[in-house]
C-alpha cells in the first residue's frame, strides 16, 4: 500500500480534480483505492456524492469527523478508516467488475477539528513534550497501518493550508504530489509548501528520536513531482511561453514534471455533477479539445502508477 498526499497551500490549483481523477484511474486499472477528503469544503466528497444524499445518508456517521471526534474526545472506541469508507461506483457504466474505489468523506466541522487537534499541541513551542506532538500528528499514519492489506493506494486530498490535519496527512504519506498552475504566485506557493513540509518532517523525526518509542517511527514523505494543471494551450498545441518558463524553473529545482492537464472549462463544468471523473469519460462523444484532456488525464494516471510502482 502506498499513501500519497495531494497537496498545495494554494486553493483552486486542481488538488481535488487531480485526486478524483488519479483515484478513479487507479481503480479502473484494478487497484484498490481509498480516497480521504480532508478539506472542509468537501469538494472531493461532492465530486462523487450528491450533497443532499450525503447529508441524509452519511453526514452523521460516515465522515472524517467520525474518525477524529473519538480521538479528540479521548473515547475508548475508535473508528477504523475503512469502516468509514463509502464505496463509490458509477453504476458500472465505465468501470467494470470488482474494483475498489472508496471515499472517507469530509465534513464542514473538519476545520474545527484542525483547531482542536492543534490545541492539543502548541506547534510554535519548540520544546513541547514529544509524545504529545507525535500523538497529535500520527492519527492518520497509525490508522493507515491497520489498512495495509486492504488498499493498494491511499490518496489524501488536502485543504489549502498547513494545519494539524495536513501534518497528519504528510506524516502518513510515502509521497506527496503537487498540482500547480504555471504562474508567478503558484511558483512562490510551491517554495513555501516545501519549506513547511521539510520543517515539519525534521521536527517529527527529532521528536521520535527524543521519545524513542517503537510505536513512533521516522516519517519520510518525498515529492513525486509537480502536475501542471489548467495549462493554457495555443493553436498548434503549444504551451504559451510564460508557462514554459515556470516549467523550466520547477525542473531546475529538481522536480519531476508530470504530464500536464490543459485548461478546459467545458469538461470540468459538468463532470463533477455526474459524479464521474473526466478520466473515465468516453472521449468519442467529445470535441477534439475535450478528447485531448481525457488522454492527458489517462497518460498522467499511467505515469503516476508507474512512478509509484502501484
Ligand atoms: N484542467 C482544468 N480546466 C478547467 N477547469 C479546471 C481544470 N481542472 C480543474 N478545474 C476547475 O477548477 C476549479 C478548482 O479546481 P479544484 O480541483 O477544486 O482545486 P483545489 O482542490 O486545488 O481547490 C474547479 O471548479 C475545477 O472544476
Ligand atoms: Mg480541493
Amino acid at each position: 500500500m502506498k499513501t500519497v498526499s495531494v497537496i498545495n497551500i494554494k486553493g483552486g490549483v486542481g488538488k481535488t480534480t487531480l485526486t478524483a481523477n488519479l483515484g478513479a484511474y487507479a481503480a479502473s486499472q484494478g487497484k484498490r483505492v481509498l480516497m480521504i477528503d480532508l478539506d472542509s469544503q468537501a469538494s472531493l466528497t461532492f465530486s462523487f456524492i450528491e450533497p443532499e444524499y450525503w447529508r441524509v445518508k452519511y453526514a452523521g456517521t460516515m465522515t472524517i469527523k467520525n474518525f477524529f471526534d473519538p480521538i479528540i474526545n479521548r473515547a475508548e472506541k475508535r473508528q477504523s478508516l475503512s469502516s468509514l469508507a463509502i464505496p463509490i461506483n458509477f453504476g458500472n457504466m465505465f468501470i467494470a467488475g470488482n474494483e475498489t474505489l472508496h471515499l472517507v468523506s469530509s465534513h464542514l466541522d473538519i476545520m474545527n477539528i484542525d483547531m482542536r487537534l492543534a490545541r492539543t499541541v502548541d506547534v510554535s513551542e519548540d520544546n513541547i513534550h514529544a509524545s504529545t506532538f507525535l500523538n497529535a500528528h500520527s492519527h492518520i499514519r497509525r490508522a493507515l497501518n491497520d489498512e495495509a492489506g486492504n488498499y493498494d493506494l491511499v490518496l489524501i486530498d488536502c485543504p489549502p493550508s498547513f494545519g494539524a490535519s495536513v501534518m497528519n496527512a504528510i506524516a502518513a504519506s510515502d509521497y506527496y504530489i503537487i498540482p500547480a498552475k504555471l504562474d508567478y504566485l503558484s511558483s512562490l506557493g510551491v517554495s513555501s509548501l516545501e519549506n513547511y513540509i521539510s520543517v515539519f518532517i525534521k521536527k517529527y523525526n527529532r521528536m521520535t528520536g527524543v521519545l524513542n518509542e517503537p510505536m513512533y517511527t521516522n516519517i519520510n514523505a518525498g515529492t513525486l513531482g509537480i502536475v501542471p494543471m489548467m495549462v493554457n494551450i495555443q493553436k498548434g498545441d503549444e504551451m504559451i511561453d510564460a508557462q514554459e518558463g515556470y516549467l523550466r524553473e520547477f525542473s531546475g529545482k529538481g522536480y519531476h514534471i508530470f504530464q500536464f492537464v490543459r485548461n478546459n472549462g467545458t469538461l470540468f463544468g459538468p463532470s463533477p455533477k455526474d459524479g464521474i471523473p473526466a478520466v473515465l469519460t468516453r472521449p468519442k462523444f467529445f470535441t477534439p479539445t475535450a478528447r485531448k484532456i481525457v488522454r492527458e488525464l489517462q497518460a498522467l494516471g499511467a505515469e503516476f502508477l508507474s512512478l509509484t510502482e502501484i
